[in-house]
C-alpha cells in the first residue's frame, strides 16, 4: 500500500488538526533533541482523545505500521525519534492536554498523557499542593514523556523519581486495548502492578493517554544555600549532615563545577555574581509547608556546622526570592550554556552514593590520560548519586563526528567505572535508540531476557516504538 493510502485512512479517524503530513512542519517532529538524529516519518497523528488512539493503533496493527509516541521530544537518547525506514508514524499527544481533576483531600491529580508537566505543577498549585516533579525541561515535556523515561530533576532527594509519584494510568496496548486504572488509592495490592511497566518504558509497550500522579503539601517556605566546597570536600558526607540536620527536609543538592557554573552565567543576561569553591558548588535548598519552622535559622545553623567541621570554605543563603531564583537559574541554565558552546558528550551517570567522591576521582584521571585538553562540565544530582559528567564538544570541531568519537572510546571507559562501582550508564535520561548498545553492554542477562520477554507479551509484532530499548523474542535483528 502506497504511503498516500497509508496517511488518507488515518485522516478519515482523525479530524483535521490531527494529521501532519507537510514535510516542513514534520521536520520538527523527527529530529532528537540533542541533534544527533534525524529520522523518517509517513505523518505525525494528533489524536484529541483515548479513544482515537486506540483506533489508530488498531489500524496501525492492521497495516503492520510501527508507531512512535512523542511527548514534548526533549528526550536525550533519541526515544522519540522514528527511524530511517519512513515505516513508522509519530503519535503525538500534544493535543490530549487537559488537567482532567485536581482531588485535594485524596491529594492526587488526573491527567491527560499530553498535559505539560508545567501546567500540571501549575493546576496543583492552584489547589495549594505541589507536584513535585521538576526538570529544566518542565515548560516543553509532557507527563507521557515523563512516564515513559521515569524522568527524575531537581528534587528526587526528597520525592523520588516519576515512578515514585504514579498512582494510575490509563494507556492504549498495542492490539488497541484501553488499559484504564486511573486509580487514585495509596494503596492497591491486587495483582501485578501493571503502570509501573510503562514507567521508563520509553513508548515500547503502549501509549499512555492519562495519569494520576500524587501531590505534596505546597511548600511556603524554602531555605535555598550556595555552599562553597573545599577541595576533595566529601560530597556524600556532607549530603548525609544537611539531610541530618534539616529533619529530611531537604529537596535539592545539586553540585556544579566552577566550569558548569561559568557556562551558565555567560549564557544568561543578567548573570548572579556567584563563584564556585574550589571544590565546587552545592545548591541546597530546604522546603516546608508549615508556617510555624524558621527554615533561614535552620539552614543557617547546618550551614555554620558544615563550615566548622571543613567541608565547605564558605556559604551564604538567599536573601530574597530573587537571589532564590538567581541561584536556580545558574543551575538551570548550564545545558544551555553547553549548547551553546557546540554542545556536550553527555554521560549521565549514577553509583551509589558511598562512591560518588571515588568516581569523580577515578573519572578525573581517565579523561586525562585520554586526552588531557579535554574540558569537561559536571554537575548533577548528586543527592541522589547523578552526575552529569559531561565533555564540552571543543567550539571549533564538527559536533557529532566529535561525539561519535568520545562515545566509542572515553564514554566507554567512563561507563566502565560507574558499572565497576555499582552504578549505571544512565540514571535518568533513559536508554531510547542511542543508549541500547549499552544496555547490552552492561545489562544483566536475566535482566535483559526478563525484559524482552515483556517486551513479547505486550508487543509481540514489534509495533510499538521498535528500535528502541529492547527487541521483543524470536526479532534478533538490530535495528
Ligand atoms: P519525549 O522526548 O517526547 O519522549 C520520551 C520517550 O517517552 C520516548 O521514548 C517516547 O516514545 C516516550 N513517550 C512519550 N510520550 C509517551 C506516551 N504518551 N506514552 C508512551 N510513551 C511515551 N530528564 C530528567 O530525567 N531529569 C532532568 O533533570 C532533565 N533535565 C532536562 C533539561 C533539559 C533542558 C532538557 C532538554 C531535557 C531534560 N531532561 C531531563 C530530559 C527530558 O526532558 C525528560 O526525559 C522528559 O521526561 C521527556 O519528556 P517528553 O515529553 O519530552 O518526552
Ligand atoms: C539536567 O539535570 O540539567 C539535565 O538532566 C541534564 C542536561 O540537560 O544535560
Ligand atoms: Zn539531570
Amino acid at each position: 500500500m502506497s504511503q498516500s493510502v497509508h496517511v488518507h485512512a488515518f485522516r478519515d479517524l482523525l479530524d483535521g488538526g490531527g494529521v501532519v503530513d507537510d514535510p516542513e512542519r514534520i521536520a520538527t517532529y523527527t529530529t532528537d533533541q540533542r541533534q544527533l538524529f534525524t529520522g523518517s516519518t509517513l505523518a505525525v497523528l494528533k489524536p484529541a482523545t483515548t479513544k482515537q488512539v486506540a483506533e489508530i493503533v488498531r489500524l496501525a496493527a492492521q497495516q503492520g505500521i510501527g508507531i512512535v509516541p512523542q511527548g514534548g521530544n526533549t528526550s536525550y537518547c533519541g526515544g522519540a525519534t522514528p527511524d530511517a525506514t519512513g515505516r513508522q508514524i509519530i503519535v503525538s499527544l500534544e493535543r490530549m492536554d487537559r488537567i482532567r481533576e485536581v482531588d485535594p483531600i485524596s491529594m492526587s491529580i488526573s491527567v491527560d498523557a499530553g498535559a505539560i508537566l508545567k501546567n500540571v505543577q501549575h493546576a496543583a498549585a492552584t489547589a495549594g499542593l505541589l507536584l513535585p516533579l521538576s526538570l529544566g525541561a518542565e515548560g516543553s515535556c509532557r507527563i507521557g514523556g515523563n512516564i515513559g523515561t521515569n524522568a527524575g530533576g531537581l528534587s528526587v532527594v526528597r520525592y523520588g523519581m516519576t515512578r515514585d509519584l504514579l498512582l494510575g494510568i490509563e494507556a492504549v496496548l498495542s492490539d488497541g486495548t484501553v488499559v484504564s486504572d486511573m486509580c487514585k488509592l495509596r494503596k492497591n495490592n491486587t495483582g501485578y502492578d501493571i503502570k509501573q511497566c510503562f514507567v521508563g518504558s520509553e513508548g515500547t509497550l503502549g501509549i499512555v493517554t492519562g495519569a494520576v500522579l500524587r501531590l505534596a503539601p505546597l511548600p511556603i517556605r524554602r531555605a535555598t544555600a550556595w555552599l562553597k566546597l573545599a577541595t576533595g570536600a566529601p560530597l556524600a558526607e556532607l549530603l548525609a549532615l544537611v539531610r541530618r540536620e534539616s529533619a529530611e527536609l531537604l529537596t535539592t543538592f545539586e553540585f556544579m563545577t566552577a566550569r558548569s557554573i561559568a557556562l551558565a552565567t555567560e549564557a544568561m543576561t543578567n548573570p548572579p555574581s556567584v563563584r564556585a569553591g574550589s571544590g565546587g558548588t552545592v545548591l541546597a535548598e530546604i522546603a516546608s509547608s508549615s508556617r510555624h519552622l524558621d527554615l533561614d535559622e535552620l539552614m543557617e545553623a547546618v550551614l555554620a556546622e558544615a563550615i566548622e567541621s571543613g567541608r565547605i570554605e564558605d556559604a551564604f543563603l538567599a536573601q530574597s526570592g530573587s537571589q532564590r531564583t538567581a541561584m536556580w537559574e545558574v543551575r538551570e541554565t548550564i545545558p544551555e550554556g553547553e549548547k551553546r558552546r557546540n554542545g556536550s558528550v553527555k554521560h549521565d551517570i549514577s553509583v551509589p552514593l558511598s562512591s560518588i567522591q571515588r568516581f569523580l576521582d577515578l573519572a578525573g584521571s581517565q579523561v586525562r590520560s585520554y586526552d588531557a585538553d579535554l574540558e569537561l562540565s559536571v554537575y548533577g544530582h548528586v543527592g541522589d548519586g547523578n552526575l552529569h559528567y559531561n565533555v564540552l564538544v571543543p567550539p571549533d570541531v564538527d559536533r557529532i563526528e566529535f561525539t561519535n568519537r568520545i562515545e566509542s572510546g572515553l564514554s566507554l571507559q567512563l561507563y566502565d567505572t560507574a558499572a565497576a562501582l555499582g552504578g549505571t550508564f544512565s540514571a535518568e535520561h533513559g536508554v531510547g535508540r542511542f543508549k541500547k548498545h549499552l544496555l547490552e553492554r552492561y545489562g544483566d542477562v536475566g535482566r535483559i531476557a526478563a525484559m524482552r520477554r515483556i517486551k513479547t507479551a505486550f508487543d509481540p509484532s514489534d509495533i510499538m516504538n521498535a528500535g528502541a530499548v529492547v527487541r521483543p523474542l524470536g526479532k534478533e535483528s538490530a535495528s
